[in-house]
């Protein structure tokens, strides 16, 4: 009886194509193709490609040496795999660097989520003293303009256009373009390929255990903000002051994080798997044995996808002489 109902079952399953299906938990799904666009920031393949050549631009910083590249770099997945960051005068901020791919698709943005988009973001760096340490959005603004750059902001933006704004925004509608599909997961929930069988035993291990309470959805992270009781950074609590915001950060998204290393805010977890022992302990209360934290690697593994293909942009300079770099 018990074998018959067996073969009955599988059978019908595997004609229907429902066997795939039915292995996915709920939730799960494939990595949506293009994250929401602000309207007052429409995309356009000029504005685009004036982000892309900010985001190399080396020009917006005070030694004329650090573009968004440097940390964020796109030949090894939008990150610097530093503990912390180098900046201006070799020195060094106090968080990790978390990757530009698939950021217009977060709620917030920074590890506290202080900024609220990618232009506000984007607003940041050029300015901050340990990163790019331009002296004010002017000096941004006079540089830009020196080295060239008037008639590719007239054209997107219109007349007198190089602005400290326009240059956020141009560079967070390049960000938007900077999306990683076809990740084997998403092959898999597609039935256009196959995960191994450690990869569906940690799939299925996430969603039992409950990582997915907070990792959820195609995007494997709610874009929530919750407390993370480790390390020294206060997170939230250092924006707002307030006891209910300590050590709240935004639950960080598995696609890509296999090439993201090193891990957590501070950077101070060198590999996936030890990150994963530490979540479990942390943020469920549960130790995972050798053979779950192998599989659970095997299917963040999966969560890899294409990264953008970039080709490397031509900056404006001025024609036979040296820009102003500043110490
Ligand atoms: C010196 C290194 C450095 C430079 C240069 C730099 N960043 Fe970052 N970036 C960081 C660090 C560190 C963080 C995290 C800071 C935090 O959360 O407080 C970050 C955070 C971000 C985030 C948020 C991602 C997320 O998951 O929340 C985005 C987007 C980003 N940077 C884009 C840029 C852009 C665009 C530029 C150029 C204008 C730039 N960065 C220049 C180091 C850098
Ligand atoms: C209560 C919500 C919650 C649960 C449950 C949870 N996480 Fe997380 N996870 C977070 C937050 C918040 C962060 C960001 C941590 C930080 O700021 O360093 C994070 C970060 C991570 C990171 C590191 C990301 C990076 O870019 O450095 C990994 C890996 C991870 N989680 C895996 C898991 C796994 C595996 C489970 C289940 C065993 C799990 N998480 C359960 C909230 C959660």
């Amino acid at each position: 009886m018990k074998k018959y109902m067996l073969f009955a079952s599988l059978s019908l399953f595997s004609f229907s194509g429902v066997l795939i299906a039915s292995e996915i938990p709920e939730g799960m799904g494939v990595l949506p193709t293009q994250p929401a666009i602000p309207a007052d920031n429409p995309m356009t393949a000029q504005k685009i490609e004036l982000g892309k050549k900010l985001y190399f631009e080396p020009a917006i910083s005070k030694s004329g040496h650090f573009s968004c590249n440097s940390c964020h770099n796109l030949a090894t997945w939008g990150v610097d795999n530093q503990v912390f960051s180098i900046g201006h005068k070799w020195q060094r901020g106090g968080r990790n660097a978390p990757t530009v791919l698939n950021s217009g698709f977060w709620s917030k943005q920074f590890w506290d989520g202080r900024a609220a988009s990618l232009e506000e973001q984007a607003k940041g760096p050029p300015l901050n003293p340990v990163e790019m340490a331009a002296d004010s959005e002017g000096f941004v603004v006079t540089r830009l303009k020196n080295a060239g750059y008037e008639p590719l902001f007239n054209n997107v933006f219109g007349k007198n256009s190089v602005s400290f704004d326009n240059m956020a925004k141009a560079i967070a509608a390049f960000e938007r373009t900077l999306i990683t599909p076809n990740a084997p997961f998403d092959l898999f929930v597609e039935g256009k390929g196959d995960i191994s069988k450690a990869a569906k035993r940690g799939m299925k291990k996430v969603s039992d255990i409950g990582c997915t309470s907070c990792h959820a959805g195609p995007l494997f992270t709610n874009n929530e903000f919750v407390a993370f009781q480790y390390g020294q950074d206060l997170g939230l609590k250092s924006v707002t002051g307030k006891d209910e915001d300590d050590h709240v950060f935004r639950v960080q998204s598995w696609r890509n994080i296999a090439m993201t290393a090193p891990y957590f805010n501070d950077g101070s977890v060198k590999t996936l798997s030890e990150a994963v022992k530490i979540m479990a302990k942390i943020q469920l209360d549960t130790d995972l044995s050798a053979s779950d934290v192998s599989d659970i690697v095997a299917f963040l593994d999966t969560l890899t996808g294409d990264a953008p293909k970039v080709v490397l942009p031509l900056l404006p300079r001025p024609t036979g002489h040296a820009l102003d770099w500043q110490e």
